[in-house]
């Protein structure tokens, strides 16, 4: 049931290693892709049918084929977005951590497709471990002659500059990033003009998630019908899942489009013992969050989108029944009001607004007008920022009241009864904090 591709050599000694990546065929893509036009390389992208692993699904080889084929007159530009900073998103960092070079390749192919000569990982600041281990393998890739004069090519050079931000989730919204990566406040651009026509230093630029480049090499030895054999028609191929939370084996599983959470749970051991689903979120905070109910939903774009959500990082974090939905959502809006850029009224005055009425309702001290009020002010935020942050923060508060509208009216004080958790605080091992404050 699992697909093995980029995770396969992870648990070897020293995978990072270029002298271990070249035993496993490192590299060969890179001089394949060189003996095809960059031209044939996009199409070949564009008909495995890859789709962005960044969140939103857009299809990579489309993204490249944007960049326009005759400039010369001015430089193109590949980023690689390793900001990986939505809360349970966790697929990235060990990527880079276990196979840099993996991601090195699959830059040197994407950049020789779009007629880049400059490429740029920008990675999540707090990370240094990853970023040491980029360095590292970027200097060995220099020594090798993969990067560096001739790296495409005769007379066609590639560098290539990991640069680490500094820690905000919105520099991963990728004009924002753009922002951050010349030196200015990491804050979204208004679109159009379009990354593809003016994006680094007002240049054509391709911006891709770590993920789709990595994907990229297998698919140029593997080839369009092999990635197509995984998957499904509209979401082929391979991708990382990630399990965190209340499972047996937390980690990442690595499968093909379309498996579902109850497969990827029989993987994982299930949950934790003695316990039970309670919800989950398909692909990170901001995707609205799931229940028992959807268990055998297709984990492809497709089909978590018919079910009402999004497939975004594939980041599956599983809650039992252990914890508070509603303090699980207060949580969230509290990272989304912290992290809100304040480019926008909505989403600034919005998120704050958001994380008042969430305290309130969490410690029982609101009523049935403030859960009017909730909708109201998420309704002033979704579909009305600036740009996609304002959007995921509603999705936790809007999801959670769909299928636990109850649990929040369970919170109200009434009939002599203080307001606060229903949930029996011993049991609520998730968060011992609140158990002990309460004893
Ligand atoms: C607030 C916010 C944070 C984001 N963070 C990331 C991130 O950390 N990594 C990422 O690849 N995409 C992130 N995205 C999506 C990017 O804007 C962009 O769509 C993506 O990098 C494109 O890559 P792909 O086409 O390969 O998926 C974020 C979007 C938003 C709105
Ligand atoms: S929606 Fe939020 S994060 Fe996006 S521009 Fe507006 S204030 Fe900034």
């Amino acid at each position: 049931m699992t697909t093995p591709v980029l995770s396969r050599h992870w648990s070897e000694d020293r995978s990072w290693t270029l002298e271990n990546y070249r035993r496993h065929d490192g590299y060969q893509a890179l001089a394949a892709a060189l003996k095809l036009s960059p031209g044939e390389v996009i199409d070949l992208v564009k008909a495995s049918g890859l789709r962005g692993r960044g969140g939103a699904g857009f299809p990579v080889g489309t993204k490249w084929s944007f960049i326009p084929k005759d400039g010369t007159a001015t430089p193109h530009y590949l980023v690689v977005n390793a900001d990986e900073s939505e809360p349970g998103t966790c697929k990235d960092i060990p990527l880079m951590l276990a196979t840099p070079h993996t991601l090195i390749e699959g830059i040197a192919i994407a950049a020789y497709a779009i007629g880049a000569q400059h490429a740029f990982i920008y990675v999540r600041g707090e990370v240094a471990s990853v970023i040491r281990r980029l360095r590292t393998a970027v200097a060995e890739a220099y020594d090798a002659g993969v990067l560096g004069p001739g790296a495409l090519g005769r007379g066609r050079r590639l560098d290539l500059v990991v640069h680490a931000g500094a820690g905000a989730y919105i520099c991963g919204e990728e004009t924002a990033l753009l922002e951050s990566l010349e030196g200015k406040r990491g804050q979204p651009r208004l679109r159009p003009p379009f990354p593809a026509v003016a994006g680094l230093y007002a240049c054509p630029t391709v911006i891709n998630n770590v993920e789709s480049i990595a994907s990229v090499p297998a698919i140029v030895l593997g080839g369009v019908d092999w990635f197509r054999s995984m998957g499904t028609e509209r979401s082929p191929g391979f991708t990382l899942y990630s399990l965190s939370g209340h499972v047996t084996r937390p980690g990442q599983y690595e499968a093909p489009l379309g498996i579902t959470l109850r497969e990827l749970l029989e993987l994982a051991g299930g949950i934790r013992a003695g316990h039970t689903l309670k919800f989950w979120t398909p692909g990170g905070s901001s995707t609205p969050i799931f229940t028992a109910e959807h268990l055998d939903i297709p984990l492809d774009y497709e089909g978590v989108a018919e079910a009402g959500s999004m497939l975004g990082t594939k980041a599956l974090q599983i809650f039992d029944e252990t914890v508070c939905v509603v303090r699980a959502v207060a949580r969230w809006t509290d990272f989304y009001a912290h992290e809100s850029c304040g480019k926008c009224t909505p989403c600034r005055e919005g998120t704050y607004w958001l994380k008042q009425l969430m305290a309130r309702l969490e410690s029982g001290d609101a009523d049935a007008s403030d859960l009017d009020t909730l909708t109201e002010i998420t309704d002033s935020v979704v579909g009305k920022s600036f740009c996609a942050l304002g959007d995921a923060a509603g999705s936790p508060i809007y999801s959670s009241l769909k299928y636990f509208r109850d649990e929040y009216l369970a919170h109200f004080a009434r009939d002599g009864h203080p307001g606060g958790c229903p949930l029996d605080p011993a049991k609520a091992t998730a968060f011992a904090d609140r158990a002990e404050s309460k004893s």
